[in-house]
């Protein structure tokens, strides 16, 4: 098996190639893996979140054999996002999905997509804010990173991912 993703502003490759790495897997972005990974390989496939789906993924669904799907958005790891992404995706039946929070990098997006984003975070935004000094310090460093932008890339968060790995070798 090997990765192959794709990535817009960075996060998802930063997860990809920690991955590689860690568990001894070559990582390619989806345009290397044009003439580098034939077709029918077996591949999990890592991309980022655009407004629910994970991009890239029916390319990818198309030319490989697909033996995982990870999407990477910026909102935190829940059963609500794995039950939106399930829904707004075409995954093959039997291929597990895994989600990582990745991050959020207005200044590298265009306008148009930064307006986007702050559109759907607007009333994340707006709670936070009224909440003022109420505020847990979790929820301080989440405002802030709508605000501002950052990163949630943390190899801690491939436990799951390099489990599921390992019981496929
Ligand atoms: C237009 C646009 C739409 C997005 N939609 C979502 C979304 O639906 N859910 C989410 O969690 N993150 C969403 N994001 C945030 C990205 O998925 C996040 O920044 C991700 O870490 C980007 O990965 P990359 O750096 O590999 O491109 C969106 C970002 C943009 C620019």
């Amino acid at each position: 098996m090997v990765i192959v993703y794709r990535s817009n502003t960075g996060f998802t490759r930063q997860y990809a190639e920690m991955l590689g790495k860690a568990e001894k897997m070559k990582a390619f972005t989806i345009a290397e893996a044009g003439d580098r990974v034939p077709a029918g390989e077996e591949v999990l496939y890592m991309g980022p979140l655009m407004a629910g789906h994970i991009a890239g993924i029916d390319q990818a669904v198309k030319k490989f054999n697909l033996k995982g799907v990870c999407g990477v958005g910026m909102s935190p790891a829940s059963q609500h996002t794995m039950d939106s992404i399930t829904r707004a995706n075409y995954i093959p039946e039997g291929v597990p999905l895994f989600y990582l929070q990745g991050g959020w990098a207005p200044k590298k997006v265009g306008w148009l997509k930064r307006r986007m984003v702050n559109m759907v975070t607007r009333s994340t935004r707006e709670t936070l804010r009224a909440k003022g000094s109420s505020r847990s310090p979790e929820e301080d460093r989440y405002l802030d990173f709508l605000l501002h932008g950052g990163s949630f890339v943390a190899f801690e968060n491939l436990g799951e991912i390099r489990a599921w790995m390992r019981e496929q070798q």
